[in-house]
């Protein structure tokens, strides 16, 4: 397991440009192979999950084909067929969950794989609403964690299904698995979450109707098969988060970060930080966003996980709560206990090391910040398989007096070139 060892940085500026959105690359491969025709994609994520996504559309019968930056993706005429070997989703949970929709529908017998993250997931939550359409699906153990064996069946009818919890995986598995359905299936969440799926569906002619209230968002699609695009990958907000904070913490920071998706369910850890005191300015065009952020003094905040669904900046805003002054507190937050590792606890072992005063009580988590982050303690994390704790450490370590991460490597999951981009800005 590699180690890396980040040290305090004496100043911080300059401007970059965060990799493409790792949701919109999932979907970008996964319609560009169901579609029938050549689609072209920029801007993909370089990550690990993004490859383990392309591999697989590729065994599935998809073609690949790169020149000058832009991938070619073709989808089988006769649409995708079973692949003879494991699919192997490696740390990828969007990869296992929207694939395990994708292949209920495709003929044939699938198994789908994981790393030791991913095989200790849920999968029971794609696993129930797949079943209600007719698919056939056999996991592990009380929560169906991978390996995976998924019966495909050309016979899946339509269903309306309420997500239990937040989440865009589930929706998007859905979704994939009612392109084959025999009529419209709908799906009710109670907490909008991101509609990269519904969205891409809709733009590449698939009969996407969403409608939403203040009850949250309804999305009926009706079967089709989705027609070849062109895709360009907008900037990930959640990567951005990472230079965000670090921004707003070290106490000499001038940073811009070019071309991040606008989506309002991405960008809550904005308001968050903004509600914090950040020197902030936000330019958007369109769909895309212009962030510039300096070196200030924050204070703590509540934030509730419906302001940044899914929960992925989680951990990043708690090392901000910990260069704040004052207690910050994080409501609802028991899905972070489900991610590549347990965010929970591993955010507050995370602002614990850093010298804070960290406290939980059920599904909440509190933070009482030290007020500056020249009071962070050096300090050394293993982030065993979550490239997020491994970002949110550096994040920490960058600002304050330095961090030695364990298990580093696992970065390239989402960002193999986050260190890189990090030391172009010293
Ligand atoms: C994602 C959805 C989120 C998020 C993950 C990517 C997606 O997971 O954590 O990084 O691309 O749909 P949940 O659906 O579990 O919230």
């Amino acid at each position: 397991m590699s180690e890396v060892r980040v040290e305090h940085a004496e100043a911080l500026e300059g401007s970059l440009r965060v990799p493409g959105d790792k949701s919109a690359s999932h979907r970008a491969l996964m319609i560009s192979a169901l579609a029938e025709g050549e689609s072209t994609i920029v801007g993909l994520s370089p990550g690990l999950d993004v490859a383990a996504t392309s591999r697989i559309m590729e065994q599935l019968g998809a073609l690949r084909r790169d020149e000058d930056n832009v991938t070619s993706l073709t989808g089988p005429s006769g649409g995708l067929h079973a692949s003879a070997e494991a699919l192997d989703c490696g740390n990828s949970g969007t990869t296992m969950r929207l694939l395990t929709g994708i292949v209920s529908a495709v003929p044939g017998t699938h198994r789908l794989v994981g790393d030791a993250s991913l095989s200790t997931r849920p999968m029971d939550r794609v696993v129930a609403p797949l079943a209600l359409m007719g698919a056939s699906i056999q996991g592990q153990g009380p929560r169906s964690v991978a390996p995976l064996l998924v019966e495909g069946s050309d016979t899946l009818h339509g269903v309306t299904y309420e997500v239990p919890m937040a989440s865009a995986q589930v929706k998007s598995a859905i979704l994939f698995a009612a392109l084959g359905a025999s009529g419209p299936t709908t799906v009710v969440e109670r907490v909008r979450t991101r509609p990269t799926t519904e969205n891409m569906l809709s733009r590449a002619g698939v009969g996407v109707v969403s409608v939403e209230d203040y009850e949250g968002r309804s999305v009926t699609l009706h079967p089709g098969r989705p027609r070849a695009m062109a895709w360009t990958i907008p900037g990930d907000p959640s990567q951005a988060a990472f230079f965000a904070v670090l921004g707003c913490i070290h106490p000499r920071a001038s940073l811009e970060i070019l071309d991040i998706d606008n989506a309002p369910e991405r960008i809550g850890f904005l308001g968050v930080l903004q509600r914090m005191g950040a020197t902030m300015s936000v330019r958007s065009t369109g769909d895309i966003l212009t962030l510039v952020v300096r070196s200030c003094e924050l204070r703590g905040t509540e934030v509730h996980a419906k302001e940044i669904p899914s929960v992925d900046e989680v951990p990043v805003l708690v090392v901000a709560a910990a260069a704040a002054s004052g207690v910050s507190a994080f409501r609802e937050m028991g899905e972070l206990r489900l991610k590549e590792s347990n965010r929970f606890d591993g955010s507050l072992s995370l602002a614990a090391k850093l010298g804070c005063h960290v406290w939980s009580d059920g599904d909440d988590l509190f933070i009482e910040g030290l007020g500056d982050a020249s009071r962070f303690a050096d300090f050394a994390l293993d982030a065993t398989l979550d490239h997020r704790m491994v970002m949110a450490s550096a994040v920490a370590g960058c600002a304050g007096a330095g961090a030695s991460i364990m298990s580093a490597d696992t970065v390239s999951s989402s960002y193999p070139g986050f260190f890189n981009d990090l030391r172009t800005l010293e």
